[in-house]
């Protein structure tokens, strides 16, 4: 029988791109979905008409116990978050329920509906194994370079310390319950599905838009922050690969490369053949109240316990995003409007 999984933050880039991955290696997929009208939704059912829905919030425990009960799932990818980092400045309370509670209520929903009530369980074999979308924002002020599993994590925004807590609470739950439960901390990953407001796609689709005509300028915060930057559809792997392997572990998934946004401008603008330096300008107003200054990622682990590599470079996936961007707007296509996705 096909193994069943359902996604949480299945409308967003990762849970694009895993909701692919999944149904093509043969899964049942769920999505776990909320509201009522969401552009996202009819985006994602354009792009991928064979995932089922399912309606739940992470800020509600008894709709995600519900969800696990009807989908009665082998495996939870728990990617639902509130993800941009600024907002969660300005958002700091929604950022800790959404993206820290809601860790601990998609765990209860589990636990709960595996009939877990105490201690650990005798046999974990059958179990429904978990996914946390752990994050290299835990890490913040980087206590050293690169980051592996052991490095100690110094948050710098509430985003990062909900993130910091929901894997804690992971470990937790595999240490008191014997859940499968791991979390896989991901550094940057970014695509053509990538949401406008992250700095990669800010930048390809501000290029897209001087290179055709539409804008003069590109207005950015900090230049100098450095940041591991991958393809998310090579990160998705990594996820089913943790959920596969035979016992419950955390993994550091990035590249081992770090760019500065100032280098990650000139890639895209050079990709159009612009020259950034006549249109970039920098805005004091877009700095970060405490700022994450240097990621980048010793994936040494995952490459040899999972054999997960990432295959596309920076470079390329710079220059794929300007050129899927250049072609979307060429196309009367509208990122605002969430209307179309590669
Ligand atoms: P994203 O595009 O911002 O997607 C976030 C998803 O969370 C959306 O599907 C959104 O659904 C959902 N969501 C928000 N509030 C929710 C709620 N109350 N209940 C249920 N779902 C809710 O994020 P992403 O880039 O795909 O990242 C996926 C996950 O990985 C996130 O947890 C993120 O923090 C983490 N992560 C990302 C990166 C990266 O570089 N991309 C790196 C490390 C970790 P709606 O459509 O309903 O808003
Ligand atoms: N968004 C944005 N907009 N960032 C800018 C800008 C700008 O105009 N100018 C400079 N930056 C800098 C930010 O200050 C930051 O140092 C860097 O670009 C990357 O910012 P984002 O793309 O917004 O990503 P992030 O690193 O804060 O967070 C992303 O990666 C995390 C993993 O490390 C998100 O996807 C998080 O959800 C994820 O956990």
């Amino acid at each position: 029988m096909a193994r069943r999984a359902l996604i949480t933050g299945i409308t967003g880039q990762d849970g694009s791109y895993l909701a692919e991955h999944l149904l093509a290696a043969g899964y049942e997929v769920w999505g776990l979905v909320r509201g009522q009208a969401n552009p996202r939704v009819s985006r994602l059912r354009r792009l991928l008409g064979d995932v089922r829905l399912v309606r739940g919030d992470l800020l509600d425990q008894g709709s995600l116990i519900s969800a696990v009960e009807r989908v009665r799932p082998d495996e939870v990818y728990n990617l639902g978050a509130i993800s941009f980092v600024p907002m969660s400045w300005e958002q700091a309370e929604l950022t800790a329920e959404v993206t820290g509670m809601g860790v601990l209520r998609m765990l209860e929903a589990i636990r709960v509906c595996s009939g877990v009530s105490s201690s650990r369980t005798a046999d974990p074999s059958g179990q429904i194994r978990f996914y946390q979308a752990s994050s290299s924002e835990m890490f913040g002020q980087v206590r050293e370079t690169p980051q592996n599993e052991r490095t100690p994590f110094h948050p710098r925004s509430p985003y990062g310390v909900a993130k910091t807590y929901g894997h804690f609470l992971t470990q937790n739950y595999r240490e008191s319950y014997g859940m499968f439960a791991v979390s896989g901390i991901l550094f940057n990953h970014e695509s053509p599905r990538r949401g406008a407001e992250f700095v990669t796609r800010k930048v390809s689709l501000g290029v897209a838009r001087i290179k055709l005509g539409l804008a003069g300028e590109l207005r950015l915060g900090n230049l100098e922050a450095r940041r591991d930057w991958g393809y998310a559809g090579d990160y998705v792997r990594a996820m089913r690969l943790m959920l596969a392997a035979g016992a419950p572990e955390d993994y550091v998934i990035g590249t081992g490369r770090t760019h500065t946004v100032r280098e990650l401008v000139e890639a895209a603008f050079s990709a159009a053949g612009l020259d950034w330096e006549r249109h970039v300008v920098r805005d004091p107003s877009l700095h970060r109240p405490a700022e994450v200054d240097l990621l980048c990622a010793d994936p040494k682990k995952a490459r040899s316990h999972l054999g997960w590599e990432p295959s596309v470079s920076f470079e390329e996936l710079v220059a794929q995003m300007v050129e899927s961007d250049i072609r979307l707007l060429s196309d009367g296509g509208d990122p605002d409007q969430e209307s179309s996705w590669p």
